[in-house]
């Protein structure tokens, strides 16, 4: 009976892959591509289990055999992804291959918290998210100033969702605050586990983003989130792609509790990637369940609404800057919600008390990487006048593995008064780099700095006209700043530009 039932869990796990790649196999690569999947989810699952400390097979044997076979895979995958690093030119820096996943278990009781992460909502509120294995566990936040001393309880709710064969643990959310600007808060979740920490962001300018896409969870992103925890920040920005899980919904759990030390620590704001749809041909599960159940954003809080957690926007440093977090997946063209409320978010800012306006988003449009060629080109075309005529400073992007920095443009021109355009998908995601720029691109005389290489980005805000943008490569063991550069507010230079029409005018 039981072998039955193993043969009958074995018959539907194929089913689902069947099922899961039957429509994109349409060629030998597309076989090949399926099979990689299947041996290295396989693989996967054994390593996931073996960090746990369990037998995968149920025999010493068959745990030895199935232990042996997954690291000559791993073996074999890092010698592929270094021979083509390999044989790739390189000027003067050997690029990395990519690195094997990082996984990190969880081997505490049930109705531990994990996977801890916050986010701001409103001017001075945070929400606390995390998962218990337990759905049972309450969802409460205690917290106060000393470690130890919770003078103030909060109360959420928690959700979970399901996948196929997967059911997620509880999925907490709860706000806490009102809190004060630029200060310690100690926290406990669920009335278990750790205690964790928090700093609040600052009312006031300056304040240092860090920027990061396409994260996933490799020995690489492991090295950037060593480099970013080594340096202080006060909110991390993300435009998208976070953990690469790509339906192995184990993975959202990895990832978690991969970032949970930082993430628990200064606030998270993202917006999604393609790798968050997560839908299935024809079982077709919804877009984004994952996503929008882990990673829920601040979409109905503060004075900007937008209705969808795949598009939001908040304020930082007490207004001087508005963050707009765009969705490249939800609609975005003419009689969209998302363009209809990015109208409305646009025109609530007054540059005059809001010197900085930045944009995140996941497909850039503007990219000489041969990695997802004009993929944001129609997004452009909808929504990057509405971007210029209300002088957005910089826009990110994600989705190429590489580090870009253009010049300001609009319309596929130098212009002034257009946002300055940065592609920062170089987390250390499991795909690798995106190797090769075009040398002839329509747009390489707009493109300034180019590299591929795994890193992270900081923008320190200094004052209402300053800010400097820096580029960190991951190097061995250390950050290397690669790429550096002052900017200013396009609030300030539309001033001074009125001042000279005016003058002009009056000249008449
Ligand atoms: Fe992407």
């Amino acid at each position: 009976m039981c072998k039955m039932a193993r043969v009958a869990a074995a018959l539907i796990r194929v089913m689902f892959h069947v099922v899961a790649v039957a429509v994109p196999v349409k060629s030998l690569a597309g076989v090949a591509k399926v099979a990689f999947a299947l041996i290295n989810q396989r693989c996967l699952g054994y390593m996931d289990q073996a960090a746990l400390g369990r037998s995968y097979t149920g025999t010493f044997c068959g745990d030895a055999l199935v232990g042996a076979m997954a690291h000559s895979w791993r073996i074999l995958v890092q010698g592929l992804t270094s021979l083509m690093f390999l044989c790739v030119h390189a000027d003067e820096y050997v690029r990395p291959p990519p690195s094997p996943l990082v996984l990190v278990a969880h081997d505490k009781p049930a109705s531990h918290p994990q996977q801890v992460h916050i986010s701001v909502v409103g001017a001075n509120n945070m929400r606390i998210s995390w998962v218990t294995d337990d759905r049972k566990a309450p969802s409460v936040v205690e917290y106060g100033k000393s470690p130890g001393k919770y003078t103030t309880l909060a109360t959420g709710e928690h959700t979970t969702y399901q996948y196929f064969f997967y059911k997620s643990g509880a999925i907490h959310h709860v706000t806490i605050g009102p809190l004060e600007p630029s200060t310690t808060y100690y926290y406990r979740c669920g009335r278990a586990g750790d205690e964790f920490s928090l700093r609040t962001p600052p009312a006031t300018l300056p304040i240092e983003f860090v920027v990061i896409g396409d994260l996933g969870q490799t020995g690489w992103t492991a090295s950037t989130l060593s480099h970013i925890g080594a340096a202080d920040y006060d909110m991390l920005l993300l435009p998208g792609d976070l953990s690469y899980a790509d339906t192995q919904q184990p993975l959202w759990d990895s990832f978690g509790r991969l970032v949970q030390p930082l993430a628990s620590a200064r606030p998270w704001m993202v917006t999604e990637g393609n790798h968050e749809i997560e839908t299935l041909p024809v079982v077709e599960f919804a877009p984004f369940v994952a996503y929008n159940a882990r990673w829920r954003m601040p979409y109905d809080a503060g004075d900007s609404p937008s209705g969808s957690n795949l598009y939001y926007s908040f304020d930082a440093a007490g207004g001087a800057a508005h963050v707009v977090m765009l969705g490249s997946y939800a609609p975005f063209e003419e009689g969209s919600e998302q363009r209809r409320w990015l109208e409305r978010d646009l025109a609530r800012v007054n540059r005059s008390r809001t010197p900085w306006l930045l944009v995140l988003l996941h497909a850039p449009w503007y990219n000489t990487n041969e990695a997802h060629q004009g993929e944001g080109d129609r997004m452009r075309r909808a929504m990057e006048k509405m971007l210029y005529d209300a002088r957005v400073d910089v826009v990110f992007a994600g989705h190429v593995h590489a580090y870009e920095r253009f010049a300001r443009i609009y319309d596929n021109e130098a212009d002034s008064r257009g946002p300055m355009y940065i592609t920062i998908g170089d987390g250390g995601n499991r795909e690798g780099l995106a190797l090769r720029f075009i040398k002839d691109h329509k747009s390489s005389h707009l493109s300034l700095f180019q590299e591929a290489s795994f890193g992270h980005g900081r923008l320190r805000i200094v004052n209402e006209t300053s800010a400097v943008w820096s580029w960190h490569r991951n190097d061995d063991d250390h950050a290397t700043v690669r790429d550096e550069v002052w900017l200013e507010s396009l609030a300030a230079a539309k001033s001074a530009l009125a001042k000279t029409a005016r003058r002009h005018a009056d000249e008449l």
